[in-house]
């Protein structure tokens, strides 16, 4: 692995052609994102942190190593002289943070949980596995803590789903439903940006979909539920209209 690391890296020259032009574009809205998604999972810490008040304890510490993780990140792009785009990341992940808060609002702890295991976790590791090998050393080794410290994250959300599955079981169906074809679309939206800096786009997809498997087998539900549960997402994007539209405006947006 370290081999293969080591032989895709001399393959990549950090200071011309990779972080120019186009590709600086493509790297600086993926390098936003990444920073925005800690953002978005700090406020999510912080928000069930009020849900959860006799957790809160943990959820405080878990909004903490958010806010690390975004200074990490915010130093690769430093080290690299690359300024992330933040605006388009605020605008990336506005739907999922609406459909966050609006669950917030209403109480549905169960909700909130499962757009953060969905959303945030299993989009962005499959994210940052992906950027790993493409990455410069000193990204590689933050991004991989990062990764590392994910799993306190999923025990945490799925470990509180997991004990609470029988009495959440519909609201996380219909929440599924709501989220998966908005987490799609993100995913799309990264495969226009991915491979201008070397990401695989077919390997982001199988990572996401492997990381949503092992989620909810880990919360509760069975091999025919969550295959009926993914399916949803793409029946749902298929048959709705904007979604090609919003797949043409970005494609001429990355290649103009
Ligand atoms: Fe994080």
């Amino acid at each position: 692995m370290e081999i293969h690391l080591q032989m895709l890296q001399s393959q990549i020259d950090y200071t011309t052609g990779f972080y120019s032009g186009t590709s600086r574009d493509s790297f600086s809205r993926i390098h936003g994102l990444m920073i925005q998604a800690e953002q978005e999972a700090y406020d999510h810490f912080m928000g069930l942190s009020y849900l959860l008040p006799a957790q809160a304890e943990a959820l405080l510490r878990l909004a903490d190593m958010e806010r690390r993780h975004r200074k990490n990140l915010e130093a690769c792009g430093r080290h690299l002289h690359l300024t992330p785009n933040l605006e388009f990341a605020e605008s990336f992940f506005a739907d999922l943070r609406q459909a966050f808060q609006e669950a917030a609002t209403n109480n549905r702890i169960a909700t909130c949980l499962l757009i953060h295991v969905l959303g945030i976790e299993c989009l962005l590791l499959a994210v940052h596995e992906n950027y790993i090998p493409v990455a410069d050393h000193f990204s590689r080794k933050v991004t991989e803590s990062i990764v590392d410290d994910k799993y306190s994250h999923f025990n945490f959300c799925e470990g509180w789903l997991k004990a609470h599955f029988r009495e959440v079981k519909n609201e996380l169906k219909l929440a599924n439903r709501q989220v998966l074809p908005i987490i799609c679309r993100l995913l799309d939206r990264i495969q226009l940006d991915g491979p201008v800096i070397g990401i695989s786009e077919q390997s982001l997809v199988e990572d996401f979909t492997i990381e949503y498997d092992r989620a909810l087998s880990n919360i509760g539900f069975d091999s025919c539920e969550i295959l009926r549960m993914l399916s949803h997402a793409l029946i749902v994007n298929q048959v709705d209209s904007s979604y090609n539209d919003y797949r043409l405006f970005f494609k001429t947006s990355v290649e103009t």
